[in-house]
């Protein structure tokens, strides 16, 4: 079978890593790498077809693979691509989790996969992860015997976790280990929170395929799609083979391709410090990113660099052709200096949407600027874009539901009614399994708590209630965690708005880490009703980009910094704290421990912090934006 390694991907939509232990490439879109691991499944089929044989496949389950089964539907669909001799093995499941319930991988690739393409049942191969504990092992060698029946795994698709596992082999499983019961690792058990509404309710063990078992496999591809991402991938292509990280393993196979985006990219050695790797194109914004690095490495501001801090780290090339030192200096000094501004909008009033992809983000991400927006006299609008009902806790609903019902009771207020939907939600939430989803009056009643929290949010930063507005996109309602693609129902229901108030200025979630994360789809969307109005108008609003609440952008890429005074940190962490269902405990915090509002803050004032280091004024805190390039996602 033809190696990977022969056909890469054309280097248009991908680039090669260089100084990597292992092939790996970088796409500029999940879109197009989808598209490449999709191809090469597709032509191992048709290669095996050829020659009259069974393709086998190994197949993960996550967030990472949605969009490669996307495309393969789309091929088998439009393009007659053709699984009847096709035979696969899932990597994993859960043990103890029946495969109805919306957690289980049985479940899961039947509705992402199996149920929309032709491959026959009895082809698919699934770990049990109901069986009693005294069967697991027989069935385990059973399922090792029936790959080594179909010929081995032609292709193994990988996903990749955080602490490295790969399947569920987490850190430190043995090198030749074969398909069994394993224990889950604590920081997949937090990164599976979200799926079973809570830590508590992720199952301990699993069964997977081994080390062994995937090393076993002809081909292997592993995709990353993630800043999440970034670090492992990171360790894994350029550190040395570790029982710590599972996935280095794969250094010791040898058709193995590694295919991730430019958020997994991100902390590569050719992507943070190209110029220490390869020969580098020096572009303004190389020299910037070299430059403030350097201001790192030495522990000097900008303006005290001088020649010898370049040649000692490497930097000749860039000294010799664009120095001296104090006109680079100089330059990204400058450059710097020009990304702070008071008056994001200007000083003309204008009007201004700021879109939020959940109830909390725009206060979290820039309450600070929308404080100034409002004093700057701009229009200011908040467009939710979903009710962010899932993120509730059960007691909060409990709790409010019996308080309106009491507040009925006291006014008079149909007493009938409200008894009757509070006692239809205290049964719905008594009869609720751990991780089951939400009856529909419990949904309504946790959006309107999320909804009466946003409110109060953008009222302490001066917003005007007439100018807010919940949009409740169609694409969140599932009830679950996983969300469907975004639909032309959105796009008309942001458009809508922006024909209807006519901003000059929006912003926008810019999180475009997590491809599968609501603030992409929320971003996907935007873009698509904004490329609409330009297409039909020919001109669009000016869009700013914010990051949420997980991470800040590089000084590098600050494109504006709106500098925060202590006074506006504290109406903008009273703003934070109006999202009460979200303080103390969140029901999604994600890996990070500190609650919403000391993020914003230490973010905050982490980039003041390292404004100050290179030698800029010292500001308290600075939120900071990009300029949105016109590219659609
Ligand atoms: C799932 C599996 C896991 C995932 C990994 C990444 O079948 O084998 O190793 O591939 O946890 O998960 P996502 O893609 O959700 O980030």
């Amino acid at each position: 079978m033809a190696k990977i390694l022969h056909t890469p991907p054309s280097p248009t939509t991908a680039r090669l890593v260089t100084g990597a232990k292992l092939p790996a490439y970088v796409f500029d879109s999940a879109k197009d790498l989808a598209r490449r691991v999709a191809g090469v499944i597709a032509s191992v089929i048709h290669e095996r077809n050829a020659l009259g044989q069974n393709a086998v496949l190994g197949l993960p389950t996550g967030s990472t693979p949605v969009s490669v089964y996307r495309e393969l539907i789309r091929m088998h669909r439009e393009e007659g691509l053709d699984f009847s001799n096709v035979v696969t093995f899932n990597l994993d499941e859960y043990y103890g989790i029946h495969p109805d319930r919306s957690q289980s991988y049985q479940r899961w690739m039947r509705e992402h996969l199996f149920d929309h393409i032709n491959v026959p049942r009895e082809n698919i191969n699934i770990p049990d992860g109901t069986l009693p504990l005294e069967e697991v092992n027989a069935f385990c060698d059973a399922y090792e015997a029936k790959i080594q029946q179909a010929g081995g795994i032609d292709v193994m698709l990988l996903g990749i976790g955080r602490n490295g596992h790969i399947g569920f082999n987490e850190p430190f499983s043995v090198r030749n280990s074969r398909t069994r019961l394993c224990t889950l690792d604590p920081i997949t058990r937090v990164d599976a929170a979200s799926d079973f509404f809570g830590e508590e309710n992720v199952p301990t063990q699993a069964i997977t395929m081994g080390l062994g078992s995937i090393l076993s496999s002809r081909k292997v591809l592993l995709i990353a799609l993630g800043e999440s991402k970034a670090r492992i991938i990171r360790e894994t292509l350029e550190n040395e083979v570790t029982a710590r990280n599972p996935a280095s393993y794969l250094q010791e196979h040898e058709d193995v391709s590694v295919l991730i985006d430019l958020a997994a990219a991100k902390e590569l050695s050719a992507v943070t410090t190209p110029w220490l790797v390869g020969i580098v194109d020096w572009t303004d914004s190389m020299i910037k990113r070299a430059v403030i690095w350097l201001c790192e490495q030495s522990g000097k501001a900008l303006l005290k660099l001088d020649d010898d801090d370049f040649r000692n780290h490497n930097l000749h090339y860039l000294l010799r052709h664009h120095g001296p030192a104090p006109t680079l200096a100089h330059r990204v000094f400058r450059w710097m200096m020009d990304t702070i501004d008071y008056h994001p909008a200007g000083r003309d009033a204008k009007r201004v949407i700021c879109f939020s992809p959940h109830p909390d983000d725009d206060v979290i991400s820039m309450g600070g600027t929308l404080i100034r927006l409002v004093e700057d006299q701009h229009e200011t609008h908040i467009a939710y874009m979903t009710s962010g009902n899932i993120a509730v806790f059960d007691h909060d609903a409990r709790r409010v539901a019996d308080m309106v019902t009491e507040y009925n009771r006291l006014f008079g207020i149909d007493e009938k009614k409200s008894t009757e939907v509070e006692a239809s939600v205290n049964e719905a939430l008594t009869k609720k399994v751990p991780g089951q989803f939400d009856h529909e009056a419990v949904l309504k009643i946790k959006g309107l708590i999320r909804w009466s929290e946003a409110k109060a949010g953008a009222l302490t930063v001066g917003c005007q209630e007439k100018n807010l507005h919940f949009l409740d996109l169609p694409f969140y309602r599932t009830g679950a965690v996983d969300k469907k693609p975004i639909g032309p129902e959105d796009v008309a229901i942001i458009r809508e708005l922006i024909e209807r108030i006519q901003p000059q200025q929006i912003y926008v979630a810019g999180d475009l880490s997590d491809p599968h994360g609501t603030h992409r789809v929320c971003a996907e969307a935007i873009f698509l009703a904004l490329q609409e109005i330009e297409l039909a108008t020919g001109s669009r609003p000016d869009v700013l980009l914010y990051r949420g609440a997980w991470q800040e952008y590089e000084l590098d890429e600050i494109e504006i910094a709106v500098p925060l005074s202590p006074g506006d940190m504290e109406l903008k962490r009273e703003a934070i704290f109006m999202h009460e269902s979200q303080k103390d405990e969140a029901l999604f915090p994600g890996s990070d421990p500190r609650e919403f509002w000391q993020r914003a803050e230490d973010r905050n004032k982490g980039t003041a912090a390292r404004y100050n280091q290179i030698g800029l004024p010292e500001f308290f805190a600075l939120e900071a934006f990009v300029r949105w390039d016109g590219v659609p996602l």
